[in-house]
């Protein structure tokens, strides 16, 4: 496996706090986020870009694009408020800062100002870190069109799933 000193620097944080170091690829390193309960669920807001993983921005973030459906970046995405409510309490708990955050969120959830709450998760200071030797012109190939669309570099987006090892870049 590669490691690259991004990852270092997060499994800095983990290391430092368990004071223990697994030779071994440790679980750390796959970057799996937890996925909103059940399909139908993943599908509503998987079906016309990526469907972003909940610890991918703050609860609070998430809490004022679900209120905002009628104006999602200018689209009306609203849905029925039972589900718009089941959408609500899974990313709240699966939230970067929630109930079910691991190192690794918590520290995107830490990187995010306190008194902020981005609708993009592109504008955080993490995927920036974290994408900054991506060239700008990568970006604008074809087959990848915007930073946004995670899932063109990152095949089991969907799934949560975005181990660096997973990453393939579409030429
Ligand atoms: C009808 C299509 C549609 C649906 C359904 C939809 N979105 Fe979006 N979403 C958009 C568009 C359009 C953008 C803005 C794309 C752009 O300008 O880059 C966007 C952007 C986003 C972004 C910002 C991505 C980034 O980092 O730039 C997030 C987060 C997001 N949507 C979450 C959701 C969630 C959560 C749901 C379900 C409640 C949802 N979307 C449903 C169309 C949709
Ligand atoms: C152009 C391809 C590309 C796109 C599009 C892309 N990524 Fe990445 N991503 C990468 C690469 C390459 C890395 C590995 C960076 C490194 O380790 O130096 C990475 C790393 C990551 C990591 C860290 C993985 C780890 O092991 O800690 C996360 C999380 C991530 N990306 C999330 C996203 C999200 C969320 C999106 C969409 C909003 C996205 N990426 C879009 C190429 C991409």
């Amino acid at each position: 496996m590669s490691i690259t000193w991004k990852s270092l620097a997060i499994l800095g944080v983990s290391v430092g706090l368990t004071g223990l170091w697994i030779g071994n690829a440790p679980a750390d390193d796959e970057a799996v986020f937890p996925m909103p309960r059940g399909k139908a669920l993943v599908n509503e807001c998987g079906s016309c870009h990526t469907a972003y993983a909940p610890g991918l921005l703050p609860a609070r973030s998430w809490r004022k694009m679900l209120s905002e459906l009628d104006n999602h970046f200018g689209e009306d995405v609203s849905v029925q408020e039972p589900v718009r409510l089941a959408l609500l309490k899974d990313h709240e708990d699966m939230a970067a800062d929630g109930a079910f955050a691991d190192m690794r969120m918590r520290r995107i959830a830490g990187s995010v100002p306190a008194n902020a709450a981005p609708q993009r998760i592109t504008d955080t200071a993490f995927f920036k870190f974290m994408h900054d030797e991506v060239p700008k012109s990568f970006w604008r190939r074809k087959a990848i069109g915007t930073p946004a669309n995670c899932i063109a570099c990152h095949p089991r987006a969907n799934a949560g799933h975005y181990g660096e090892r997973e990453v393939r870049i579409p030429k």
